[in-house]
């Protein structure tokens, strides 16, 4: 879901340590610049071992600096001169080797001189370690990335499963897809820092028997965008989903549930130690009474089947209706007068705020128009009145939400 303009304007320092993740690294500067970053790769002389600097010369469409000594620059001081024009430097791969060097201060090479010499107020470290899981767990790796934080860097990962060595534990390289993601996230603004939210997302399926049932068009990328974005945000992200087929964000806390009556019984008890509750999911309004055992079958002659439908329970009431309930939003999807039906919804359920948007012109689709009610006052996102895509909806959402959450608790 990630545009491609994501990183337009950012100039990334990408640093390659010794590690067979610098396999990873070739396919992380494509994704890079495909989200609009720049990309100056500086590689240490192990690195060079695992991937040639020609192939990541190619990907990233710049020279690899490799040497303190390289006289191509002006004034011959390239340590100096990559950590003054990076946005950040990302060490990935971070061997155990390196992260030692560099919690030291070591500067007796390229890369190490660079992130001692890199502005610390204005060019952040980010560190994503590669290596074996018992490298990985060894009390003196684990002592020195807890003094690196300390420092300040900011560690990706490292990820779990199948390593080069054939074990399998904690210590891969995240994927190059993850590395991007949280480099985006970096980026943002954490402006619901130490906030809790929980969501609930895409449509509910309300079995009429084991192989039929109710549901909708709710495709889900909605709620789940809100969701990475409150975790770019710096929240900590409970997500509650029905059925759909979208990739959990990175960092967000995923419950998957089928029916209402499941959701309800996911969100309810856990509301009260949220500090916000967004409601995006299309809830079925209705459930068959009796969902039958087996599979009804079609026999020759008999009626065509009725069912009994009874009301399922409102989520979104139902918290709202909580003693110390949340901060709550709603979502209304409508087919007309959407100002007038959204705001008589948002005090039908006793709510602050409401988030508009037509049905048909948002199911399924990577896009989208949004009206933000509340009592007084009704704002369209994007401002101008037009669509935008749905990650940069939640993102404006997420600013707009944090500062009603100042306001009413400053
Ligand atoms: N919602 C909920 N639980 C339900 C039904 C709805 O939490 N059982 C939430 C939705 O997630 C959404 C909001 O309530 O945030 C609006 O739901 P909607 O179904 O549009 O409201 P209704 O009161 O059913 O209105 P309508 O007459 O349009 O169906």
């Amino acid at each position: 879901m990630s545009e491609p303009s994501e990183l337009q304007g950012k100039h990334i320092v990408l640093g390659l340590t010794g590690g067979i993740a610098c396999y990873k690294s070739a396919e992380f500067v494509r994704l890079l610049t495909k989200a609009g970053a720049t990309v100056q790769v500086v590689m240490t002389e192990a690195a060079a071992s695992f991937i040639t600097p020609v192939t990541m010369q190619a990907l990233s469409g710049r020279p690899v600096v490799t040497s303190q000594w390289d006289a191509r620059e002006p004034n011959n001081m390239a340590h100096i001169n990559l950590g003054r024009e990076a946005d950040a430097i990302v060490l990935a791969p971070a061997s155990a080797d390196f992260i030692a060097r560099l919690v030291q201060g070591r500067a007796d090479e390229l890369l190490s001189l660079t992130c001692l010499a890199r502005p610390r107020e204005r060019c952040p470290l980010l560190v994503a370690p590669a290596m074996n899981r018992e490298m990985w767990s060894h009390p003196a790796t684990q002592r020195n990335v807890a003094q690196l934080q300390v420092d300040g860097a900011v560690i990706l990962g490292p990820g779990c499963g199948d390593q080069a060595c054939g074990e399998v534990g904690d210590g891969r390289m995240l994927e190059p897809a993850e590395l991007l993601e949280d480099l985006i996230a970096f980026f943002q603004p954490k402006v619901l820092a130490g906030k809790r939210l929980l969501i609930t997302a895409g449509p509910t399926f309300e079995p009429i028997d084991p192989v039929r049932g109710i549901t909708n068009h709710s495709s889900g990328k909605m709620g789940f965008a809100i969701a990475r974005a409150a975790r770019e945000a710096g929240a900590e992200v409970t997500l509650v989903a029905g059925p759909v087929h979208q990739p959990t964000p990175r960092g967000v806390r995923r419950q998957n549930v089928m029916t209402a009556q499941q959701m309800f019984d996911a969100v309810v008890p856990q509301a009260q130690q949220h500090d916000v509750f967004i409601a995006t999911a299309a809830v079925a309004d209705w459930r068959p009474a009796n969902s039958a055992e087996h599979k009804i079958k079609k026999e020759g002659g008999k009626d065509v089947p009725t069912f009994e439908l009874t009301e399922n329970p409102d989520i979104l009431a139902a918290v709202a209706g909580l003693s110390d309930a949340p901060y709550c939003v709603g979502f209304a999807a409508e087919s007309e007068r959407l100002l007038e039906h959204a705001r008589a919804k948002m005090l039908r359920k006793r709510i602050p705020l409401i988030v508009g948007n037509l049905g048909p012109a948002t199911f399924g689709r990577d896009d989208n128009a949004l009206l933000l009610i509340d009592a007084t006052s009704d704002r369209a996102l994007p401002p101008d009145g037009g669509r935008a895509d749905k990650l940069t909806l939640a993102r404006a959402l997420m600013q707009d939400i944090a500062q009603r959450l100042q306001a009413v608790n400053p």
